[in-house]
């Protein structure tokens, strides 16, 4: 294991560290001109309560935020174990991504997808500047639990897991 300074910051070994912070895994939907449109994360976390806030960290690269950024709205669906697929499908680029996945429109007009364990609908509410990607505030306007017993999709050590146990 080698150590990383300020001054000599190696990316890969950053990754391989923090890559130890498990999360589960969201998709951020949003829709274009009637398109639905979306890309995986794992950057979501809820922020606020009063007002009810939550944010995701799109890549400046993404080529899907862009898109639901103009539309003002954005859907964080929250993967069940069984939805690798879709999360695999979602982390693509330039491919028709949604070609058969179940989806409806929600509250704000974001796909909702089919099987998730719960959604956040959210209006767009701020975006801030953060190196390579943005932190993107999303305002609640609608969120579901929609399957809570079933199992998060989580993701650790750049690899794909199922939640097994509690302590
Ligand atoms: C488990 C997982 C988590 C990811 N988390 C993020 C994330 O938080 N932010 C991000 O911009 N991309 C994230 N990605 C990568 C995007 O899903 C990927 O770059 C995708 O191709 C972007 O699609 P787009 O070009 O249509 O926006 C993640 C991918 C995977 C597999």
């Amino acid at each position: 294991m080698t150590e990383s300074t300020a001054t000599e910051f190696n990316s890969a070994d950053f990754r391989q560290a923090v890559g130890n912070f498990c999360t589960g895994v969201t998709i951020v939907t949003g829709l274009d001109d009637g398109a639905p449109v979306g890309f995986a994360a794992q950057s979501f976390v809820s922020l606020s309560l009063d007002p009810p806030l939550i944010a995701v960290c799109p890549a400046k690269s993404s080529t899907s935020w862009p898109r639901i950024r103009a539309a003002g709205a954005f859907c964080i669906n929250i993967l069940a174990a069984d939805q690798l697929s879709i999360c695999r499908a979602m982390a693509q680029t330039s491919v028709d991504k949604f070609a058969g996945i179940d989806w409806r429109s929600g509250l704000t007009g974001a796909p909702i997808i089919s099987g998730g364990l719960a959604y956040v609908d959210c209006h767009l509410y701020e975006e801030h500047e953060a190196g390579d990607h943005t932190i993107a505030v999303g305002e609640v306007k609608d969120f579901s639990l929609v399957n809570g017993d079933a199992s998060p999709l989580l993701y650790l050590r750049s690899g794909f897991g199922v939640y097994g146990e509690t302590l």
